[in-house]
């Protein structure tokens, strides 16, 4: 492997990138998760159980690997110690863990904040997973957030806590009609879960980058998706931190300049989670089969996805903004059995045809998915290829279209949950 390698997500998230960080992180000596909070959810089937991570990078099931999360991640402390906890219980060593002392803190009141404003919003929620994350991001940006390095001073901690905590206060029982938090509580809180902690939390920038002279392989575990970035997607149907590679360089602490690979996760078909446009979604009972073969239900929330046929102009537009390289494609298996799939190359708009994503949520919602139609293949036929050659003539045809459409290459091909069900076409 390349010294740094990038795994990003170019869908609406939910591609499957779990499972292809934790293949690639046997290549790897540290794993860096660089943005997002535990809304994100990545499943791993590993040792015969299957493990769902919110904040911990997927390396963490290997014995050998650092695990960064990085100055850029927001961290819901009571979440992160019910992970670690977890995971200890199944067995797994936290020991390679290191939290990094910049990252921001998900404090209760962004949580319940989250959820009045979703509230408030009514019919034009963003439909968001309700863990603070949009009003901890938006404190880090206004300049009021407290860190994880504040946990560990008590008097830092005091300090900023009182700034604004008479404003959050105010908001939550004059706008929300809310009880009032107690500063007592708060701060007995959160200097208990800096305690449990502080083994974990360091300059992590630091140690990344001294990993990185000492020549160690670094993956950088992108959470979320290119079409949830706050610039690059379907704002405001979006999230509040940058899952596309340049947000892995703010996020981790590393220079743009090391980023020497860039791989995309694709799902074979397109899902997306949350409120917002979404042009190839299928309401009929297409979408049904797909969402119950695919098993798409929230890792995070439990929600049904939307589901819908593989969008080429969403994937393209990620391969521009990413630069991606490789091609990582999920889940090729849940399409098995369905005769005849498709696959959206263009938006027609106005008489035009679009090939890249419009800002304009108002376009994406009304332009017409231009489809090319494929024949499909069995289950049979996926479930006993073990390399490329012996897929069946049609999933090759698919997985070759997409590589001409979007100009990078399908490297690897995910065939069934499983950590062996991974093909690799080079
Ligand atoms: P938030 O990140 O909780 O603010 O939610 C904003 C939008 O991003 C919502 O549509 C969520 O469903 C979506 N979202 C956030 N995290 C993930 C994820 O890990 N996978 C898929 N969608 C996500």
């Amino acid at each position: 492997m390349q010294q740094i390698r990038a795994i990003v997500g170019t869908q609406w998230g939910d591609e499957g990138k779990g499972k292809i960080v934790d293949f690639l992180a046997k290549e790897a000596d540290v794993v860096v998760r660089a943005q997002g909070g535990n809304n994100a959810g990545h499943t791993v089937e590993a040792f015969g159980k299957v493990f769902k991570l919110h904040l911990i990078p997927s390396g963490i099931l290997y014995k050998d690997k650092l695990n960064i999360i990085g100055n850029g991640v927001v961290i819901d402390p009571e979440s992160l110690i019910q992970e670690i906890e977890n995971l200890q219980k199944e067995g797994i060593s936290t020991e390679n863990l290191k939290i990094s002392d910049r990252a921001h803190l998900v404090m209760p009141y962004h949580k319940i904040l989250d959820e009045e404003q979703e509230r408030q919003r009514g019919e034009d929620s963003l439909g968001t997973t309700k863990r603070g994350i949009g009003p901890a991001y938006t404190d880090k940006t206004e300049r009021t957030n407290l860190r994880v390095c504040d946990m560990l001073d008590e008097e830092e901690f005091v300090q900023k806590l009182r700034n604004v905590y008479e404003r959050k206060n105010v908001i939550l029982t004059n706008v929300y009609h809310k009880i009032p938090m107690k500063f007592g509580e708060l701060l007995e809180q959160f200097m208990r879960y800096g305690e449990i902690l502080k083994p974990y939390i360091t300059d992590t920038i630091k140690l990344l980058n001294d990993s990185i002279k000492a020549g160690k392989k670094v993956l950088l575990e992108g959470a979320q998706a290119t079409m949830l970035d706050l610039d690059y997607g379907t704002y405001p149907y979006v999230t509040s931190s940058h899952p596309t590679v340049g947000g892995f360089c703010i996020g981790a602490g590393i220079a743009p300049k090391y980023i020497q690979e860039v791989v995309g996760v694709v799902k074979a078909y397109t899902t997306r989670v949350g409120k917002g446009p979404f042009p190839t979604e299928l309401l009929d009972k297409m979408g049904d089969i797909i969402r119950e073969k695919g098993r798409e239900y929230g890792t995070t929330t439990g929600r049904p996805r939307r589901c819908g046929w593989l969008d080429l102009v969403v994937v393209r537009y990620a391969v521009l903004i990413n630069g991606i390289d490789r091609i990582a494609l999920t889940k090729l298996d849940t399409l098995s059995g369905i005769p005849k799939l498709k696959i959206c190359t263009g938006y027609r708009y106005e008489g035009k045809v679009l090939e890249l994503f419009p800002a304009s949520l108002r376009v994406a919602m009304e332009c017409e998915p231009v489809y090319e139609e494929f024949e499909g293949w069995s289950e049979e036929e996926i479930k006993s290829a073990k390399d490329y050659d012996s897929l069946p003539k049609n999933a090759k045809k698919y997985i070759e279209f997409i590589e001409k459409e979007t100009g990078a290459k399908v490297w690897l091909i995910g065939t069934g949950p499983s950590r062996e069900d991974i093909i690799v076409k080079e």
